[in-house]
């Protein structure tokens, strides 16, 4: 099932996400939904936030055939190291683009859909899109790592475009 995405500046998008106690087919369920509305929007990742569902869950694929589908359930970074900037869009900053800079390696210990722990480590895209997604799931957004002016500007874009 395709789900609604919401868009900056919805308040709901600040909430801090809840760990997932258990992995069920409920959420199975929504981590099925979530790759359905990523892919079909289209984007290379999608926090369980942007669709209104307040659990720590990430959906992400960066390859070009959309066939390596990650699912990250209670992610954390364990270790990052190094320093890279990277151009940044959200799904829920419609065509808004702006570089970022974040840790160039991370390290990112998780749960699977099977509520599995496992380990990955990552670099340039890969890292830059959990480390994004993760951001979601804590309520912060691309935009927020951005000069209080670029941000300022962006809301007035966004309140006009919105009229
Ligand atoms: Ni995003």
């Amino acid at each position: 099932m395709i789900l609604p995405i919401l868009h900056y500046p919805d308040s709901r998008l600040r909430t801090v996400a809840k760990i997932v106690e258990t992995v069920d087919d409920a959420v199975r369920t929504l981590v099925k939904d979530m790759f359905e509305t990523m892919y079909q929007a289209p984007g290379i990742g999608l926090a369980a936030t942007q669709i209104d569902h307040h659990q720590r869950i990430i959906v992400i694929d960066i390859s070009e055939d959309k066939n390596q589908p990650l699912c990250l359930i209670n992610p954390e970074i364990i270790e990052k190291d190094g320093e890279i900037l990277w151009e940044e869009g959200c799904l829920s900053v419609p065509d808004y683009y702006q570089c970022v800079k974040r840790a160039n390696q991370v390290k990112v210990r998780a749960l699977n859909e099977q509520g599995e722990t496992f380990e990955l480590e990552a670099d340039e895209l890969l890292g830059i899109c959990i480390q994004h997604e993760i951001d979601h799931i804590d309520g912060i957004l691309f935009v927020d790592h951005l000069s209080k002016l670029k941000q300022k500007r962006l809301l007035e874009k966004t309140k006009k475009a919105n009229k």
